[in-house]
């Protein structure tokens, strides 16, 4: 027998424009850009000679990123695919999804076989490779409570790692390859448990209220549905306006401080995630402030959703990064609290 196999030669594009592939459509190039399908794929381009002599970047959908100039190397797009059941149990399954994979079509496809555990994290835009990195998370609900393991290619010793959810030191927004492994792993596929029985947690937020105007009943492919709705209300779809959702975190302060702020801003919002602890909306001190709706030159501060900075249309990395420091300058100045970025700044 005789057997051929067919193979693609790697391809690098050059001068390569990224605004397609940002959501805040800014238009910076890349010196070189390639994409893998595969693990073996990705072992090409780290063995190739561009690789060694360039910096590199791992992009998803890039909606998490802000670009403030061209970058000057090479950008390595995950385009690993597919959605593979590995267990079925009685409560759950055990589900392999590819780092290229949408975020939200994995959300669909949960929903679709009436699976739970991710529903409330709908539209976020992204891919799956890049929810464990932040831990996404979304009304109530943080993806690090379906993870069950993260494969990773180790970059140094050109071997493929397993983590567990333990191992990945999973916290608000944050997680180990936010930390101690950054840039070190290529994330290439995910495991998450997926339960059976419905979780329903729909006390966050305006779920419920959701729910009772569309007339549906509590399940996860209806919970998505409401988590859909008020989404597209309050955020702007990166398709029409770019942007890449919330651009500041919610800043953690002591509980002491908060109830002090409280004093001075009754309306203050703020939820108390341990004893001492408390998260500021980050959204409502901007808002407070007066800059909702702020605008210049073509970058903005979103007129419904102030934790989002816009790109109207033309506006550089550069512009949308002197938009943000004045936020955080007037946060600091009006509240005395820094708010840092939750986007990556490349
Ligand atoms: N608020 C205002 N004005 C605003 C925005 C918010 O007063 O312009 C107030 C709201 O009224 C509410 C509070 O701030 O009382 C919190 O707002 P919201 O529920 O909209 O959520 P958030 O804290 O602004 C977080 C996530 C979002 C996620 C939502 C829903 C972060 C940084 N952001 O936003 O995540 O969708 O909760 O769970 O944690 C993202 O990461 O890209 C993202 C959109």
């Amino acid at each position: 027998m005789i057997c051929f196999t067919t193979f693609e030669l790697m391809n690098f594009l050059e001068n390569f424009s990224l605004k397609k592939h940002n959501t805040f459509g800014i238009d910076a190039k890349a010196k070189y850009f390639s994409e893998f399908i595969s693990v073996s794929e990705l072992k090409d381009i780290l063995n190739s000679e561009i690789y060694s002599n360039n910096k590199t970047f791992v992009l998803g959908e890039g909606s998490n990123i802000l670009l403030t100039k061209d970058f000057e190397g090479l950008i390595m797009h995950n385009k690993i695919n597919g959605i593979c059941i590995l267990e079925d149990h009685e409560n759950s399954i055990i589900v392999e999804v590819g780092g290229g994979v949408n975020w939200n079509d994995f959300v669909m496809w949960s929903v679709s076989q009436e699976l739970s555990g991710i529903e409330n994290l709908a539209l976020i835009p992204g891919t799956v490779g890049a929810s464990p990195v932040q831990n996404i998370g979304a009304y109530g609900m943080e993806v690090k409570e379906s993870i069950s393991k993260v494969h990773a290619f180790n970059i140094k010793t050109r071997k493929s790692e397993i983590f567990s959810n333990e191992d990945c030191n999973f916290e608000y927004r944050n997680s180990i390859f936010k930390g101690e492994v950054k840039n070190k792993f290529i994330i290439t596929k995910v495991e998450f448990e997926l339960s059976k029985t419905p979780l329903n947690k729909t006390t966050y937020g305006a779920i419920q209220e959701e729910l009772k105007t569309l007339n549906l009943r509590e399940n996860p492919k209806n919970i998505a549905k409401a988590v859909i709705n008020i989404r597209s209300r309050k955020l702007p779809d990166p398709q029409v306006l770019g942007n890449s959702g919330s651009f500041f975190k919610n800043p953690i302060i002591k509980t002491e401080r908060f109830n002090k702020l409280k004093k001075e801003f009754p309306n203050i919002v703020g939820y108390k995630i341990s004893e001492t602890k408390t998260k500021l909306a980050a959204g409502w001190l901007i808002d407070n402030a007066g800059l909702k709706g702020y605008r210049k030159g073509d970058a903005g501060v979103h007129k419904n959703q102030a934790l989002v900075l816009v790109n109207y249309g033309n506006a550089s990395g550069q512009d949308i990064i002197n938009l943000s420091k004045k936020v955080q300058h007037t946060i600091l100045e009006k509240y005395g609290i820094a708010i840092e970025p939750e986007v990556n700044l490349l």
